[in-house]
């Protein structure tokens, strides 16, 4: 299923059911610039649920999910497809989401962020509906808002700007980049929801040219008026190279860069959190690690703690061969005996068995021990040694 092919079964739709339905946004413009676009953006002028069981039919595929504005998303092949109803939007104040009303084409090409983004072409034609001079800022690559409250109205459109500019090479057009710098000048992005903010740095983070963008970013201030840390580019380059080589996913690393040591950590899930949170354990356990050098102390320093949190600290403190020898070969040893052992030696307390199991592994890493037998014989010595002390 090819692209055309989905937009020719649109088109059968269109014809037998008599409703206005366009090609919009992202698609038109990355068509006209002769770049591939895997999501196909389609307004309908009234019943959008109807066209989207049509072709959820037609395609034989389900309708994925659906959003508050009334939107369907459809997956076919490598495409999703948005289907939305045409609608205008007012904003109550700043950074809140819209209240939505169903319109027309003209409305709902009007609420749009930018004119290179505000371009229709109705399905079945290729008449180019330009009310804002879309194709020519197209031609000049330029980012032009249609109106002087767009960044105020929604501010996550700063970050849409400077994103769409990195990615097409464009220029951002200079009333627009003084509305952008009025828009953080005023505070606008601090009344975005913190989950507003991070989907819009984590489409930034997926970017090609995600280095320049986010250091572009940082320089109109945008990361200190959230309360985020910038670590620069270098910094983030390297802990994605460490976390890949330990097949630990970056976005949580970008996000834990971003709040170690600033005023804000709201963004984070409760998962990075915990991340953070060991981190800043492990600072302070860094200064002795620096001076151990034998594995069964590097174990005893490092044992527990999360990868996530051992990567970042690697790369914050300039430590990763110690974290790549604890992670590659330290952690990975594997003792003969287990738990089930101790236990049946007489042991049943689950902590007191940990105790004794990191203790043998300790001494396993000192290499004195090979055999499973030598093992219980270590064990052996320590309830030997517990139970003097405890005479
Ligand atoms: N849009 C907008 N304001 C926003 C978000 C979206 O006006 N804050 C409009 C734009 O017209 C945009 C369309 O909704 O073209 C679809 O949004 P989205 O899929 O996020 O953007 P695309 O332009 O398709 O960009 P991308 O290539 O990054 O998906």
């Amino acid at each position: 299923m090819g692209k055309m092919d989905i937009i020719n079964l649109l088109r059968d739709i269109v014809r037998e059911e008599g409703i206005g339905t366009y090609l919009v946004g992202g698609y038109v413009r990355d068509k006209i610039l002769g770049i591939d676009n895997k999501d196909i953006d389609v307004t309908v002028e009234g019943n959008a649920k109807r066209v989207a069981e049509l072709l959820s039919n037609r395609l034989g595929v389900g309708i994925k999910r659906t959003s508050q504005f009334g939107t369907y998303i459809l997956f076919a092949s490598a495409y999703r497809i948005d289907i939305a109803t045409a609608r205008s939007e007012q904003y109550p104040s700043p950074g809140t989401l819209p209240l939505v009303e169903p319109g027309g084409i003209l409305e709902d090409l009007s609420r749009r962020d930018f004119t290179v983004n505000s371009m229709a072409v109705p399905i079945g034609t290729d008449t180019v509906i330009d009310l804002f001079n879309g194709l020519n800022d197209l031609k000049k690559r330029l980012i032009r808002v249609l109106h002087g409250k767009s960044f105020s109205e929604d501010p996550t459109r700063i970050f849409r700007a400077l994103r769409f500019a990195e990615r097409m090479d464009f220029q951002i057009e200079k009333i627009t980049m003084s509305l952008i710098e009025e828009a953080i000048e005023k505070g606008f992005l601090s009344k975005v929801s913190t989950a507003r903010i991070r989907n819009e740095l984590t489409l930034c983070l997926m970017e090609k040219k995600r280095w320049d963008l986010l250091n572009r970013i940082a320089k109109l201030g945008i990361f200190k008026q959230l309360g985020m840390v910038y670590p620069g580019r270098n910094f983030l380059q390297e802990l994605e190279e460490f976390a890949i080589k330990f097949m630990i996913e970056p976005e949580s690393l970008y996000f834990i860069a971003f709040a170690d040591g600033g005023k804000n950590r709201n963004f984070l899930t409760k998962k990075e959190t915990k991340f953070l949170n060991s981190i800043e354990i492990l600072y302070k356990k860094i200064p002795c690690l620096k001076k151990k050098e034998k594995r069964e102390d590097i174990f005893t320093i490092l044992e527990g703690f999360p990868h996530p949190s051992l990567i970042y600290i690697g790369v914050k403190m300039s430590i990763r061969e110690k974290i790549s020898l604890y992670l590659e070969e330290i952690e990975p040893v594997r003792l003969e005996i287990t738990g089930n052992d101790i236990r049946g030696m007489g042991i049943s307390n689950g902590k007191e068995i940990g105790e004794i199991l990191r203790s043998v592994k300790r001494k396993r890493l000192s290499s004195s021990l090979s055999s499973k037998e030598d093992e219980m014989n270590y064990v052996k010595e320590i309830l030997k040694k517990n139970q003097d002390n405890d005479i």
